[in-house]
């Protein structure tokens, strides 16, 4: 299976639906990538699922390079796309050609993505133009959260319009495709039906042209209850820590290693 292409996701539009997934170390991007994943995101999810952080804003350049090269060295079918971090293309056009560039380069990811509309238009067209292929992120944008005073739903009533002015702006500005994060199904609707890239939603509804979660959410590894976008398809909380105490149990009373786990004398 040759890899997912950057042309091939804008030709799903209106044909198929996209499928997207997180993956941040080599283990968990193997079954990504077996799994027949159209593009997996290197998100700057990062920070709160794998290092510990209560938001996205910690996670620096290094970071996010060292987790997509941990990807990008293991999945060869998936389109690999890097969350830039924040700050590493807010101040100026120069830094986001300079990191993204960083992200393709040594990173080896195929695209990067970025969060905002109006006031990241110049960086974008400046990254286009560089030769790398932008992914958009509106709705809730984690980055900005000292913003929004939380993880909140976007785009309610009137707010909806300048998010649909926005994508408008990312698709001119020459985005690959745009991410929809929280906002109600019918602005999500709108959206998709206005613009020929393909629109990728996480709590915006199924009239998205795909869909993205995050594997730890999907898994069930995520402590809590979770936002209620999150489907989980399986346990793994409950069976890692099942395991766990089954260990300890079994090393405590001595039945762990048996004869079987062992190596002979001879
Ligand atoms: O960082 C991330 O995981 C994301 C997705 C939730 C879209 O940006
Ligand atoms: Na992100």
């Amino acid at each position: 299976m040759p890899r997912m292409t950057v042309p091939e996701v804008i030709k799903t539009k209106g044909q198929r639906k996209l499928t997207m997934l997180t993956a941040y170390e080599s283990a968990m991007a193997r079954f990504v990538d077996q799994g027949g994943i159209d593009m997996i995101l290197v998100g700057d999810s990062l920070a709160m699922v794998v290092l510990g952080h209560e938001d996205t804003l910690s996670v620096t350049m290094d970071e996010m390079l060292h987790h997509t090269r941990a990807v990008t060295r293991v999945a060869g079918n998936s389109l690999i796309v890097a969350d830039l971090p924040f700050m590493s293309y807010q101040v100026s056009v120069e830094e986001a050609v300079i990191n993204a560039g960083r992200m393709l380069k040594e990173g080896r990811a195929g695209a990067v993505k970025v969060e905002g509309g109006d006031s990241i238009l110049p960086q974008i067209q400046g990254m286009v133009k560089a030769g790398i292929p932008v992914m958009g992120h509106l709705g809730l944008t984690p980055q900005s959260i000292a913003h929004f005073g939380g993880f909140k739903v976007q785009g309610r009533g009137e707010a909806g319009e300048k998010i649909v002015q926005e994508a408008r702006k990312l698709e001119e500005a020459g985005c690959f495709s745009l991410v929809l994060e929280a906002v109600p199904p019918g602005l999500a609707s709108r959206i998709t039906s206005s613009l020929n890239i393909p629109t990728i939603g996480i709590g915006a509804g199924l009239e998205c042209d795909g869909q993205v979660l995050v594997i730890n959410d999907l898994l069930g590894m995520s402590t809590g209850p979770g936002p209620r976008f999150v489907k989980k398809y399986a346990d793994l909380a409950g069976v890692i820590s099942e395991a766990v105490e089954r260990y300890r149990r079994e090393v405590q009373n001595g039945e762990f290693p048996d004869e079987s786990h062992c190596y002979k004398d001879s």
